[in-house]
């Protein structure tokens, strides 16, 4: 099973995604996520990558389909991906079409999450990580059981992306509905698009995109 989650900034891809990966042992490839890393770890990529970021613009389609190529090339064949903020422009879904392909895999749902731009900000400007196991929390719809401590491991440190700020939130959905939007026809057309309540809460959400999976 192949599948992309499509929707603007805040929409759920990342948290819908870490439930496929807990459910049933799916590999999630966030481009932003390898961004960060390389970011993080002071890469080529992420010394040309950090600045376009924290802009809140897309980075080099090139740049993004190598770290795509090279992140299915480490999964074993029997390992469903989940694509998660990847394709975001046209050549984009084009490569990815050659990606999938040439790696005998076949792309099985592209599931937009549909929602309401002005209620992301507010998602997406409350949303923290844990910094040691990365689990995701948000001020107010997603608060660690006990105050200042991680759930899942026990943490104390925590940590917020640069690029969470309301101007830049902007600059990202100007920056969707202008590129990555017009890819959903093309998909449209070949029948491969599902779409998801993204405003629903998380469990609903999640069960919506299970039943599509397991139709
Ligand atoms: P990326 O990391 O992909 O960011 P994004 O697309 O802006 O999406 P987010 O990660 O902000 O949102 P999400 O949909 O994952 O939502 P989440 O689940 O966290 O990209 C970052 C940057 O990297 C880009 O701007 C670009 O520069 C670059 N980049 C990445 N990929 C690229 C590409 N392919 N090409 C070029 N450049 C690329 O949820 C958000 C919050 O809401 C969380 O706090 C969560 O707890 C909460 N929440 C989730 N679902 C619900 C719900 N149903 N109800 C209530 N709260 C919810
Ligand atoms: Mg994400």
């Amino acid at each position: 099973m192949n599948i992309i989650l499509l929707g603007p900034p805040g929409a759920g891809k990342g948290t819908q995604a870490s439930k496929l990966v807990a459910d049933r042992g799916m590999v999630q490839l966030s481009t932003g996520d390898m961004l960060r890393a390389a970011v993080k770890a002071g890469t080529p990529i992420g010394l040309k990558a950090k600045a376009v970021m924290e802009a809140g613009e897309l980075v080099s389609d090139e740049i993004v389909s190598g770290l795509i190529g090279e992140k299915l090339d480490s999964m074993a064949a029997s390992e469903g991906a989940i694509f998660d903020g990847y394709p975001r422009t046209e050549a984009q879904a084009h490569s990815l079409d050659e990606i999938l392909a040439s790696r005998g895999r076949v792309l099985d749902h592209v599931i937009e999450l549909e929602v309401d731009e002005d209620a992301l900000v507010e998602r997406i400007t409350g949303r923290y990580t844990c910094a040691n196991c990365g689990e995701g929390y948000h001020d107010r719809f997603k608060q660690p059981k006990a105050e200042g401590v991680c759930d899942v491991c026990g943490s104390t440190e925590f940590k917020r992306r640069p690029d969470d700020n309301e101007e830049t939130v902007r600059t990202r959905m100007a920056e969707y509905r202008a590129k990555t939007a017009p890819i959903l026809p093309v998909y449209e057309a070949r029948g491969l698009v599902r779409r998801v309540d993204g405003m629903a809460d998380m469990a609903e959400v999640s069960a919506a995109i299970a039943a599509i999976l397991d139709n």
